[in-house]
């Protein structure tokens, strides 16, 4: 069964829209660990749109369990990380005008600077993770890029229309998780997962962590973080 990684990203937007202190994704960390969490997850953006360095900077001293910085491939990012030293690093791409992380990053298309990346940050003793879709020539990349882990989007999956769209989606991801585990890499998946669709994934054999961020604070808003999380973390178990 895969470990619960609380992705708060949207505690700082709703914080950010009207640019004071409240609600304060740190407070919201530590009630989704004390809900059962087994990590949490931070994406610091160039454009700072939701998460601040503040964010990681507490985070990094207050979390009890452990702290995924999702970054852009970017030299102020590798420093940030550098200096912050959180447990792990996932790369994301990231573009300025889209709304959320949409597809997921090009290892084959952008391989010298990934790897160079992936170099930098395992030299600092940071573990490192690439978001990339479910496809062959991406996992074998990220497993020569050095990368330790593939978090698998599950975007499309999520997005599916049709229950045979859904169904497809679904095997690619899981093929591509065998095909990642047979080459040694570790794997989670996470993006667009909610209390509706999270069982089918959960289900997938060999994928170690989900990582999931907007349907949780979606439903925090109405039922409070710590019954969001239970909730989740429960659909994640059985
Ligand atoms: N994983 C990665 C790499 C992401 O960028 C995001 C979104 O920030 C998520 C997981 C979580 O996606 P969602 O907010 O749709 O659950």
């Amino acid at each position: 069964m895969p470990r619960l990684n609380v992705n708060i990203d949207h505690v700082a937007t709703i914080r950010q829209a009207r640019g004071g202190n409240d609600p304060d994704p740190v407070a919201a960390a530590t009630i989704c660990e004390l809900a059962g969490a087994s990590g949490i997850v931070v994406h610091l953006r160039e454009d700072r749109r939701h998460a601040q360095d503040r964010d990681i900077e507490i985070l990094r001293k207050t979390l009890k369990t452990k702290l995924n910085m999702e970054m852009a491939a970017t030299s102020e990012m590798v420093g940030i990380a550098k200096k912050i030293k959180p447990d792990m690093v996932t790369l994301v791409p990231e573009k300025r005008q889209e709304v959320t992380t949409e597809g997921g990053l090009d290892v084959t298309g952008n391989f010298e600077l990934i790897k160079d990346t992936v170099n930098k940050l395992k030299k600092s003793d940071i573990f490192v993770s690439l978001f990339i879709d479910p496809e062959d020539s991406q996992i074998q990349s990220s497993k020569d890029s050095g990368a330790q882990m593939v978090e698998f989007h599950t975007g499309s999956y999520a997005d599916a229309k049709t229950e045979m769209d859904q169904i497809n989606e679904l095997k690619k991801v899981k093929d591509s998780v065998e095909t990642a585990l047979s080459i040694g890499m570790r794997v989670s998946a996470g993006h667009g997962l909610n209390y509706f669709n999270v069982r089918e994934v959960v289900s997938i054999d060999g994928i170690e962590e989900l990582n999931i961020g907007h349907s949780i604070v979606s439903r925090a808003v109405l039922v409070g973080m710590d019954e969001a999380v239970r909730d989740m973390v429960y659909l994640c178990e059985v």
